[in-house]
């Protein structure tokens, strides 16, 4: 009576472990290739330096906080207008790398993190930073901006 029982039991643990067992060597397969293949896939279709144009919540964005940061790729891009003009530099601070932000009542673009302060062109004004922003060309085509990193 307890044999016939006890082989109806065994399949159903041992399938249950073979369950676990599988899920596990899944969860790791993917654990492992997850971050390979995120390592090797390729930058954006622009690349880091442009062209890149900016999407309808970043244009939302740039109308009603009078600046956006974008993405190029692995490099971040902070758009502003300022006295009519659209601009554009590397949001990424040259001293510690902090992502910046333009403020717009003084006309500088500011970094929070040690009160680096640069132009509008980037160049620095103040604080630690050791080198100014890079440049970025931002041109206006019809309702879009298109971004692309400026030559030096
Ligand atoms: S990281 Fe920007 S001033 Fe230090």
């Amino acid at each position: 009576m307890t044999a016939p029982v006890a082989h109806s039991v065994k399949p159903a643990r041992r399938s249950i472990l073979n369950w676990f067992l599988g899920v596990g060597v899944v969860g790791w397969a993917a654990s492992v290739l997850y971050p390979v293949l995120r390592y090797l896939r390729p930058l954006g279709e622009a690349g880091a330096g442009g062209p890149l144009k900016l999407s309808a919540e970043e244009l939302t964005t740039l109308g009603k906080s009078h600046f956006v940061i974008a993405r190029s790729g692995t490099r971040k891009v902070i758009v502003f207008e300022a006295g009519g003009e659209l601009r554009a530099l590397d949001a990424k601070c040259t001293h510690e790398g902090c992502t910046v932000q333009f403020v717009p009542g003084d006309s500088l673009v500011w970094c929070a993190c040690h009160n680096g302060k640069f132009d509008l062109d980037g160049r620095v004004l103040a604080g630690p930073p050791p080198r100014p922003l890079a440049k970025w060309v931002a041109i206006r085509e019809g309702n879009d901006v298109i971004l692309t990193m400026e030559k030096a």
